[in-house]
């Protein structure tokens, strides 16, 4: 196997999720970076001596040194604090960005021509400094979010409507925060928009648990953040690029005016293959919906402005 993914951040929780997620649908080599080098190690083995059960050949390694990523065609970045029961994500913004700092060099040095997924919370703004601190083109800089926002609202629309997970599209714009904006309209089972299907206090009730969803499990775990499914969504963006599959998917991707929005990292659909972010869709949002996503943008431009980057 010659394609390569690493993951910077992959002894924690996250990050070892997405490298066996990696590694168990025998998608690429994987290596995991960590500062905790020897858990990193420890992780690596752990998910090799499973590689023969599910009848993978990834070859999976785990170091603190950066040399055995280089030449990775993907890196994930899941390195970070996650927070805690009572934090928002934004209060993770300063601690996190010193971390971006640290592994943006050295993944720019070892790796100059890959594509980067960032995971790391605030998860917008960390994208936005990736891509300042990498100077990659905008293409290959691409963040994790919408993928797991719409994921959430497609569990919940599959249990209230009590339908397969399969016949159910959900469309989630905007930053990954509290400000999220969920498409109802867009939002779709077998084709048919939900807002067909259930009444509005319902649509509501499902919309407002979809923007709570990471808050929500914050407040069972106590000490930590969820990960099966944020890694199982950056799992499916490597997959999209790695098999160049033109998939649709809701990321945080940097905005040149479309949706009025400019210079700016933001969720919105786009168009993922070998090349990255191959396409921004835009679609026609009401007025209603236009607003929601400027005051979401608002939100993630007065935390990127806080970084001064
Ligand atoms: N975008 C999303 O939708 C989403 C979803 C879930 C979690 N997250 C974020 O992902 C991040 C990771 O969450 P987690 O639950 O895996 O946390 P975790 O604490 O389990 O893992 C973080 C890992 O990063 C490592 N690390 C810290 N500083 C480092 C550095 N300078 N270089 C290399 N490695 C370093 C730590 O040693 C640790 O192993 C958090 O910021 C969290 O908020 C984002």
């Amino acid at each position: 196997m010659n394609r390569k993914v690493t993951v910077v951040g992959g002894a924690g929780n996250v990050g070892a999720t997405v490298a066996r997620g990696v590694a168990d649908k025998q998608l690429a080599d994987v290596v995991i970076i960590d500062i905790a080098d020897q858990k990193a190690a420890g992780v690596a083995l752990d998910i090799l001596e499973a590689c023969p059960i599910w009848g993978s050949d990834s070859r999976v390694l785990g170091t603190g040194d950066y040399a055995e990523s280089a030449n990775s065609d993907i890196v994930v970045i899941t390195s970070g604090l996650p927070r805690k029961p009572g934090m928002s994500r934004d209060d993770l913004l300063n601690v996190n960005y010193k971390i971006m700092q640290q592994v943006t060099e050295q993944v720019v040095k070892y790796s100059p021509n890959c594509i980067i997924v960032p995971v790391s919370n605030p998860l917008d703004a960390m994208a936005q400094a990736v891509y300042r601190l990498s100077k990659f083109p905008r293409e290959r800089v691409v963040g994790m979010a919408g993928v797991l926002d719409s994921a959430r609202m497609r569990a919940f629309i599959a249990k209230e409507l009590n339908v397969s997970v399969d016949n159910v599209h959900a469309f989630v714009l905007g930053g990954h925060g509290d400000t999220m904006v969920p498409l109802p309209r867009y939002s779709t089972v077998a084709g048919i928009p939900i807002t067909d299907l259930l009444p509005k206090e319902k649509i509501d009730a499902l919309v407002t648990r979809t923007a709570n969803g990471g808050a929500e499990i914050v407040n069972y775990l106590k000490t930590g953040s969820a990960y099966y499914a944020p890694a199982a969504s950056a799992v499916e963006m490597v997959e999209a690029i790695l098999k160049d599959k033109k998939k649709i998917l809701p990321c945080a991707a940097y905005l040149e005016g479309q949706y009025a929005t400019k210079g700016l990292y933001v969720g919105v659909p786009v168009k993922l293959g070998r090349a990255g972010v191959e396409q921004i869709i835009e679609i026609k949002l009401t007025p209603a919906e236009q607003a929601a996503f400027d005051k979401s943008a608002a939100a993630v431009r007065e935390l990127v402005e806080k970084l001064k980057l």
